[in-house]
């Protein structure tokens, strides 16, 4: 029987050689000297891992004991993660990170390691969960350097003191909307936070557009009708849109969309914004005062971000101005409506159709089954009492093109948090760490 493989001096001097590293570096640079001479030397892969213990044995030993298996986890990834350019090894593969995403959804999942994959391979690592981060939920995020987080998790000061205090340095958003997160208090750690600031705006336009016609039409007590047989058209009767007067709030990317398919259905035009958006103009929209705008429309639909200026946007005061035949559509943050108003106006009889995609107090509930609990929120069930309102949880951008987009998005801002770049999707930038990435 041949003797075991045993690296030469020159490779079991990398330890000391590489003494003045930080640990994992040292790793790196010892896998990644044994690994040039192994492909030089024509090594096969189980002589290498032998030869890779012999390296690191001076390390490992050097390191509590009961942490050995710990301690060469990250050592086994490193190797897997070297990528080759000829005979040298990339350096950038050194610096592994443990990514973490919260809220990942079944039909997403996919989706996201198929862009992480593509960027980075085996080099770095996603985990993905499906629970929500929030104060319980936080320790789960020790030692991942990068979190990607959902727009139902909470990233308040707790949520984002423990993620500091637990290694994490990149937070980035998969939506467009970032108000569960406390950028000021982001900022004050040293936090990078990063968002998807554009991906198919029609995804959820198209989706605003399901909503006000489902509860125009009645679409939802035609379908459990029929299922039942019963095919009476009596309180199914809606109205034509063609000639009525959506009233577009928010004229950013998603309204302009909105504004485009309301235009081919013939209607009106009044846009209420901050700012005018041509493209809009172009369609012969008229913006007015937000007063003029509630009392003329026969369509209302939000498209605003949340912000302290749009929260409760639509209260008593604006339902009030709202003609009582009239359509509300809210595809853009449950917070820009008055829950409690809309339900009083809804018990006064007034309005003809409401669809809701988010609501107030949507964390905690939407996106999960609570089908089997007691629901005890009673403002939700409230809602669900009445046969003119449509809820459904946060699903206008849940489409394959738009969370194809938002995956690939996500993923370039984590590349740019690596190269120390900032792009239209920064929301704090990365503060100098002295971390070589
Ligand atoms: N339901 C979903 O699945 C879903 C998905 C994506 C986005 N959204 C929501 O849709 C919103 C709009 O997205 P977008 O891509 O069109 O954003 P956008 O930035 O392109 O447009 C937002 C528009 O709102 C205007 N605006 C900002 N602050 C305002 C204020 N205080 N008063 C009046 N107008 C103001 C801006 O000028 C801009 O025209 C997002 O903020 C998000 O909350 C919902």
């Amino acid at each position: 029987m041949s003797e075991p493989w045993k690296p030469p001096s020159r490779i079991r001097n990398v330890a000391a050689d590489s003494a003045a590293m930080p640990l994992p570096t040292r790793y790196a640079f010892a896998i990644t000297q044994l690994l040039v001479l192994a492909r030089r030397s024509g090594i096969t892969s189980p002589t290498v891992s032998y030869a890779a213990t012999a390296v690191t044995g001076p390390m490992v030993t050097a390191l509590r004991s009961d942490r050995t298996l710990e301690v060469l986890r990250p050592f086994r990834r490193i190797a897997a993660a070297i990528r080759w350019r000829g005979d040298q090894p990339s350096l950038w593969e050194e610096n592994h990170v443990e990514i973490v995403a919260y809220g990942v959804l079944a039909d997403e999942q996919p989706l996201l390691r198929d862009a992480f994959d593509r960027e980075f391979g085996a080099a770095h690592e996603l985990r993905c969960l499906g629970l929500f981060l929030n104060r319980d939920t936080a320790p789960t995020a020790a030692g991942h350097e990068v979190v990607l987080s959902s727009v139902n998790d909470t990233l308040d000061a707790e949520v984002l003191r423990a993620l500091a205090k637990g290694g994490t340095r990149m937070i980035a958003q998969r939506a467009t909307g970032y108000n569960n997160i406390d950028l000021a208090v982001a900022e004050e750690l040293g936090l990078t936070v990063a968002r998807v600031s554009f991906y198919s705006p029609y995804s959820v336009a198209e989706f605003a557009w399901a909503l006000a016609l489902a509860v125009d039409r009645r679409i939802v007590r035609a379908a459990h009708r029929t299922r039942e047989f019963d095919f009476r058209l009596d309180g199914l009767m809606g109205r034509d849109l063609h000639g009525r007067t959506a009233g577009v709030v928010g004229t950013g990317k998603i309204g302009a969309a909105f504004a485009r398919i309301a235009h081919g259905f013939g209607m009106r035009l009044l846009g209420w914004d901050v700012a005018e958006n041509p493209d809009c103009l172009a369609l012969g929209m008229q913006y007015v005062e937000r007063e003029r705008l509630f009392a003329e429309a026969d369509l209302v639909s939000l498209h605003v971000p949340l912000l302290p200026g749009t929260h409760h946007l639509v209260d008593a005061r604006a339902l009030a101005l709202m003609k009582d035949d009239a359509l509300l559509v809210n595809s853009s943050r449950g917070g820009l409506v008055d829950t409690d108003a809309l339900l009083e106006t809804l018990r006064a009889g007034r309005l003809s159709g409401v669809g809701l995609d988010v609501y107030e107090e949507e964390a905690g509930v939407f996106f999960l089954d609570k089908s089997l609990e007691v629901m005890t929120d009673e403002r939700l069930a409230r809602l669900m009492t009445f046969n003119n309102v449509l809820v459904t949880s946060h699903q206008a951008y849940f489409t394959r093109d738009a969370v194809g987009q938002i995956a690939e998005t996500t993923v370039g801002n984590v590349v740019d948090y690596f190269a120390g770049r900032t792009s239209d999707n920064t929301l704090v930038p990365r503060r100098e760490t002295g971390i070589g990435r």
